[in-house]
């Protein structure tokens, strides 16, 4: 499997299939790329913020695929004549060979591009598993100690996880996200994007060698292969 980070938290997953996560791409000046140059067969949203949301309705429509999200984000994408798939936490939702099990983040959900209008549900992360290898997506989260409940349950391969602080997780926090979870590697994401999330996640790396977890810096639109 390629992972590759769009920057933020968007990432695009492709193995047998091609998952796309959170594609924020216009407004963000890390994007490497365009809305329109994004091939994918799915796309998962964590939460309804715009930061997440970002593009997902335009490529949904424009490639004709389906686009995963909490049932609250998912009849909202509905309504605006994108299909979407509405699921909850704890379930699959499965795809031509690709599962996408929702798990809870600890953050807030307002559909941003409805004025909060909409509550968008609960915020979520995914764990995606394809072509036998998994990867947790956290979404946007603060800490929580079912993370080791996730990593027991789960065994992720990868960990992408946001490192920004302010909004989530800092770099320290996302350190002990690490050791609960206990994947072989960790991607950080949602930093740098703009001033109040900016971080340094090569000081992860200490804690992270002693835990034999590997820590992998992209840049945006480098790509990992797991
Ligand atoms: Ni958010
Ligand atoms: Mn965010």
């Amino acid at each position: 499997m390629k992972i590759t980070w769009f920057g933020h938290s968007a990432f695009l997953l492709e193995g047998s299939k091609k998952v796309l996560v959170d594609p924020f791409i216009t407004g963000n000046d890390n994007a490497p790329v365009k809305p329109d140059d994004i091939d994918c067969d799915l796309i998962a949203v964590t939460h309804g913020h715009g930061d997440h949301l970002g593009d997902a309705i335009f490529i949904s429509k424009r490639q004709n695929v389906p686009i995963v999200a909490i049932y609250e984000v998912a009849e909202y994408i509905n309504s605006k004549g994108a299909s979407a798939v509405g699921m909850n936490f704890s379930g699959t939702y499965e795809h031509e060979g690709v599962k996408l099990t929702m798990v809870p983040a600890l953050h807030s959900s307002g559909i941003t591009e409805s004025g909060f209008r909409h509550s968008g549900g609960l915020p979520a992360g995914f764990i995606i598993r394809m072509d036998n290898k998994t990867v947790y997506h956290a979404g946007d989260t603060g800490l929580f100690s079912d993370m080791k409940l996730i990593g027991e349950l789960y065994e992720p391969d990868v960990a992408l996880l946001p490192v920004g602080g302010l909004f989530t997780m800092d770099t320290e926090l996302a350190t002990i996200a690490a050791r609960w979870l206990k994947p072989k590697v960790v991607i950080p994401m949602h930093y740098n994007t703009w001033p109040p999330i900016t971080a340094d996640p090569e000081s992860m790396r200490p804690e992270l060698d002693k835990e034999g977890i590997e820590l992998v810096i992209l840049k945006p639109g480098e790509s990992y292969e797991l």
